[in-house]
């Protein structure tokens, strides 16, 4: 049971584990932010602060604190939001990116309503604002938390002088089943990455601390277990056992929560039975008591609401008493608390003491942003930093950091800029709405086309669409909700395009495959019962390359992608996901070589989709495939995955050497420190990223058969070496145990591996013992 009379930040995890102390943040930050660097209210100021302006308020204004409107009228009343804000009935807006409007209704909240406590402005600012940054799996594949922090922290500018203050990321939920579409919104299926993004990402977003001046407060999500919907139906249930979800899916909710997050929202779909965002369990033991989260809690968009529709509220009213005493503070836009609370306090099911907490930690976060000192954006320099060409270029690093090589046969890359002609290929090689799912100010960027036509001005380019495809039931804006949509091309059509490419093929000297997904058919509501190369692409592919033309293929896309022809057929595949606004660009820097790909996937990819979910920390069987007799295998196909977790290729080879331990056996409560050398053996300049797993060969449940446990991506000129260190302690060797129900370090026997993707094979071992021993 929670306890309703009991504030959760009155409980003893919480406030040992206190978020929000700064120093050891401020110890790694630059000096620059430093200098500028407000100090952080402590907790008494707070907490006074906030119960003086609670001790002040009607119960409509403590409604209107844990409600958050649309920017447009609401409702059947057609409540205007000036309105609400002006009379207090307001705590938040959602979905406007509009500067005027934002500062509008900031001046209303705070100049015209009684208490003048200003609005936050919420936007799912997930990869850019203005200058859009890879999509997040892109982000992750670049296994660079430094650049991806930094990504983050120019995105928060962005917003935050444009007056959002308020960013719905980072997206951490892990995903181990690529028909999911929102798997092109998190970091993959690895909760050690996972956290070292999450990590990355709150700090990009809020800075050191909350109130950090030109950043924006986060809010992790969707928490949780959302990434699990069976089927990778989106919104559907999951059904995650509790080990399973806090040894994977909480980890990265716990790394953004250490590095200090302001704001977690729970997710829609029914977690065990019971939907996140009315989950008792969820929301007060697992995130407040076990976690020590001391922000606040938003529910996803509408999701207080659907506790109804779930089959789980009988009625809005019922609902919103679930949502609140479940621990949700505010109601993403449905209006069930604004219509609800204030009957179910007066009918005395909900306390006051539970409203009161509920706007006590939306409070805590206004005042802990400074939000009260500084509630506007500032639109004087809107302009010069949403134009920043700095911003740009980051986008660019981080496409070129987020790419992936999949193969690359006989050095077919890089290409030489001496090519005459170069016929580029592919239904979306010409678009520009390649900056993926969630963009704000713009969703426009360089096409693969115009980043080739820029590197090459004097070769023939000839560019043929090849075909078409797009979603067979289209989203709701772009056509009536439910209709199938109409053919973009006939069938006639396309075998025209086809004919095209092949004939435009045969005239090149080399062929540029642009193949994928459209964008949207990844993200929210962009699952696919299928991962084959949707439309006539697979025909195309198959075509082009029987024309016996050296051909690149590039791949723009959310998830993984059934390419298993393709990876025996092309000889050079490049993984460039949605890469946000100078995608050309920076695909034509790596495909000619001035930039060297050196991304690793941060998800296993399948050959085909009947071998989904799959992932490379499964547990043994007592049958492994690889034993005589009967194995876990599939009958009718292989179980290894096209390509590995951690995988990708360079222009240069890489050799790992020299693994070092500094100890064969540790305490429970001890560090080992690793060494390993690495050393680019080619002719050019690449990154390799050095990758650390781990197994612990008996214990109280069985484990992984493989764990990732540190990285680090290294930059080495031809012929350097380099010694990298890693180190394993507590947080590292812990595991949370089905049978003692409690996080373990257990004394038992361990492997270690350091290479450069998960099958790594340069091996040692360690033991746990107990101090004593
Ligand atoms: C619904 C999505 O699930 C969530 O990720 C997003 O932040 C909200 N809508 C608000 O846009």
């Amino acid at each position: 049971m929670f306890p309703f009379t009991e504030s959760p930040i009155a409980c003893p995890v919480a406030r040992r584990m206190n978020m929000f102390a700064a120093l050891p943040l401020l110890l790694l930050a630059p000096a620059a932010l430093l200098a500028q660097q407000p100090a952080a209210p402590d907790d008494a100021h707070v907490a006074a602060r906030v119960d003086s302006l609670l001790g002040q308020m009607t119960i409509e204004e403590k409604i209107g604190q844990i409600t958050q409107i649309g920017p447009s009228p609401i409702g059947p009343d057609n409540l205007k939001p000036e309105d609400l804000i002006r009379e207090g009935r307001a705590g938040s807006v959602l979905w406007t990116i509009d500067s005027a409007q934002i500062k509008k209704m900031q001046e209303i909240a705070v100049n015209e309503s009684r208490l003048k406590i200003p609005l936050l402005f919420g936007f799912d600012v997930i990869h850019g604002y203005k200058n859009v940054f890879p999509v997040p799996i892109g982000m992750a594949s670049s296994w660079d938390p430094a650049m991806v922090e930094h990504a983050q922290a120019i995105a928060a500018e962005e917003a935050s002088v444009s007056g959002v203050n308020w960013s719905f990321g980072p997206m951490v939920d892990i995903a181990r089943d690529p028909r999911w579409g929102r798997i092109v919104e998190g970091a993959g299926e690895d909760p050690y990455l996972g956290a070292a993004m999450a990590r990355a990402q709150v700090l990009g977003f809020q800075g050191p601390q909350l109130g950090t001046p030109h950043h924006v407060v986060a809010s992790v999500k969707h928490f949780a277990g959302y990434g699990a919907a069976e089927g990778g139906r989106d919104y559907d249930a999951s059904y995650i056992p509790e080990e399973l979800f806090r040894n994977v899916y909480l980890r990265p909710f716990q790394a953004a929560i250490d590095a200090g997050v302001g704001t977690v929202m729970s997710a829609y779909m029914d977690l065990n039975d019971v939907p996140a965002s009315g989950n008792v369990w969820l929301l007060r033991d697992v995130l407040r008591h076990d976690m020590g989260f001391r922000g606040f809690v938003i529910s996803d968009a509408w999701a207080v609401a659907s506790l109804k529709v779930h089959g789980f509220a009988r009625d809005p009213e019922d609902a919103a008493w679930r949502g609140l005493t479940a621990g949700v503070n505010m109601d993403m836009g449905s209006e069930t608390y604004l219509h609800n609370v204030a009957k179910l306090v007066e009918s005395g099911r909900l306390p006051m003491t539970v409203l009161d907490e509920m706007v006590r930690e939306v409070l805590a976060v206004k005042v802990r942003m400074g939000l009260f000192e500084h509630p506007y954006g500032d639109l004087a320099s809107k302009d010069k930093v949403l134009n920043d060409p700095e911003h740009r270029t980051a986008t660019r690093v981080a496409a070129q950091r987020s790419m992936v090589l999949l193969r690359n046969e006989g050095g077919a890359l890089p290409l030489k800029k001496a090519v005459r002609s170069v016929a580029v290929i592919g239904p979306i090689a010409d678009s520009a709405d390649i900056t993926g799912s969630w963009t704000a100010e713009t969703n426009s960027a360089v096409s693969v086309l115009e980043g080739l036509r820029k590197k090459l001005p004097n070769a023939r380019i000839e560019f043929v669409r090849g075909g078409d495809m797009q979603r067979l039931y289209p989203l709701p804006w772009d056509a009536d909700e439910g209709k199938k949509a109409t053919p973009l091309m006939s069938a006639e059509e396309m075998n025209r395009e086809v004919a095209k490419a092949v004939q435009a093929a045969k005239r090149a000297e080399i062929v540029v495959l642009v193949l994928g997904e459209r964008a949207n058919m990844s993200g929210e509501a962009a699952s696919r019962v299928s991962l084959a190369l949707p439309g006539n692409q697979q025909r195309l592919l198959e075509a082009v390359v029987a024309t016996g033309k050296p051909v690149v293929l590039v791949l723009l896309n959310g998830r993984p992608l059934d390419i298993s022809w393709a990876a025996e057929h092309v000889p050079a595949i490049l993984e460039a996901w949605y890469p946000g606004s100078e995608g050309g660009t920076a695909i034509a820097d790596v495909l000619f070589g001035e930039v060297n790909p050196g991304g690793k996937l941060p998800v296993t990819w399948p050959r085909v989709t009947g071998q989904v979910p799959i992932y490379y920390n499964h547990n043994l069987t007592h049958a492994p495939e690889d034993e005589p007799g009967f194995t876990s295998r599939y009958a009718d196909f292989v179980t290894a995955p096209l390509y590995p977790f951690g995988f990708g290729l360079s222009y240069t080879t890489f050799a790992f050497s020299n693994l070092q331990l500094d100890q064969k056996s540790i305490s429970p409560t001890g560090t080992l420190h690793i060494s390993v050398d690495v050393e680019n053996r080619g002719g050019v300049a690449g990154d390799e990223v050095v990758q650390l797993y781990i197994h612990q060969r008996a214990g109280s449940a069985s484990r992984p058969v493989r764990e990732l446990k540190g990285f680090q991506r290294v930059a080495l000129a031809p012929g350097e070496k380099k010694t990298v260190r890693f180190s394993l302690g507590n947080d590292e060797l812990k595991f949370w145990s089905p049978q003692t129900r409690a996080w373990v370090v257990e004394t038992e026997e361990f492997d270690a591996w350091v290479g450069g993707d998960s099958k790594a094979t340069l091996h040692s071992e360690f033991k746990v013992t107990a101090a004593t021993e």
